[in-house]
């Protein structure tokens, strides 16, 4: 797939997400801002309450697409035989994706009512997925190759030697220019194991490098190279720079996401067993939905 035909399909995930949220939302609304007195007397009361049509199928589907977002990827994750089926980086967007849109559905199927156990259940899955979205932010810090395997720590540098002798013999850049980049994140000492520091370093080095890329180009520019050139030099500067900059994080990022695994994992179980009482028990009063 090329990177333009991934970009539109992820942009098309990130849309049927948002929209199945407000179609449900506005659909119901006046339904769900009801006093749970009242809605007895709701017209969408026999559609949207947790065992009406919509709301116990929204439940049904919601759970259905979260175990399937999760055993699939931890299928294709951790089995052998499942390795060489698509780029891992492709399964986890899938994971987000299921795992995002199917919590959107269970929360109509609670039509914002969380009591009795199952409470403990939707609020793991809260956890869970704001867990995982932080989960996102740290994966993304630990460079991969396209099919999402981590690089070692060797091929990492020479990663960034590759992109030092391109800036020297494609772009004809003095090493001194290539010194000022690795200077720069040299100075920063990385050693740090604790994620607000760590999720602060890299927000004050975006702008850092932001600052020092606007300098280069300046530089660049009045040295009269071409604007085209310019634009390549400054895209492999940046690169470079957000390399270094993860190579210099990578032992502490590695020790934060193996803590983070610890309240990700144990959120999902939690969610999942309790969801399966709930499921056994609402089947034992009798409701099957359609079935
Ligand atoms: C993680 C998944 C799920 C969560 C967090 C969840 C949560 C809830 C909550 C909070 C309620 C409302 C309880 C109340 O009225 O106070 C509820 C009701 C209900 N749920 Fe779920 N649910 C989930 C999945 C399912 C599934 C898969 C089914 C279908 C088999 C299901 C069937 C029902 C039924 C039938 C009710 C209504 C029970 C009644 O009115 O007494 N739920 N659920
Ligand atoms: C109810 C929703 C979710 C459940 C039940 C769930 C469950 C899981 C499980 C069981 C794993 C495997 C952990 C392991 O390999 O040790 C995992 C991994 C992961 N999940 Fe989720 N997840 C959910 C939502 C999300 C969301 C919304 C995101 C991102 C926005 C996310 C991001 C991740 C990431 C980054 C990993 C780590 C992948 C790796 O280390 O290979 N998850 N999730």
């Amino acid at each position: 797939m090329s990177k333009t035909l991934h970009r539109i399909f992820i942009i098309i995930l990130i849309l049927i997400g948002t929209a199945t949220f407000f179609y449900f939302g506005m659909y119901g609304y006046n339904y769900y801002t009801t006093s749970n007195e009242e809605r007895f007397f709701n017209g969408l009361h026999k559609l949207l309450k947790p065992s009406g049509l919509i709301g116990h199928g929204l439940g049904i589907i919601g759970s259905l697409m979260m175990i399937i977002g999760v055993s699939a990827y931890m299928i294709r994750k951790r089995i052998r035989k499942f390795v060489r089926i698509g780029f891992l980086k492709h399964w986890l967007e899938m994971h987000i994706f299921l795992c995002s849109v199917g919590p959107i559905l269970v929360l109509y199927h609670t039509a914002f009512k969380f009591g009795g156990i199952v409470a403990v259940s939707f609020w793991s899955m809260v956890a869970v997925v704001l867990s995982g979205v932080i989960g996102r932010f740290i994966y993304i810090q630990i460079p991969r190759t396209i099919q999402g395997q981590e690089y070692s720590l060797d091929e990492l540098k020479s990663l960034d030697k590759d992109y030092s002798d391109r800036l020297k013999t494609e772009f004809g850049l003095d090493d001194s220019l290539i010194v000022k980049l690795e200077y720069f994140n040299k100075i920063q000492i990385h050693k740090r194991t604790n994620f607000i520091s760590i999720g602060w370093l890299i927000f004050k080095d975006y702008f850092i490098n932001k600052k020092l890329l606007r300098k280069y180009k300046k530089e660049l520019i009045s040295k009269k190279i071409e604007s085209n050139k310019v634009k390549a030099i400054i895209k492999l500067c940046n690169s470079k720079l957000v390399l270094l900059r993860r190579i210099s994080l990578l032992h502490s990022v590695h020790i934060i996401f193996k803590y983070w695994h610890i309240i990700h994992l144990p959120f999902a179980i939690v969610m999942l067993i309790i969801m399966l009482v709930h499921v056994t028990v609402a089947i034992t009063f009798g409701y099957t939905w359609i079935f």
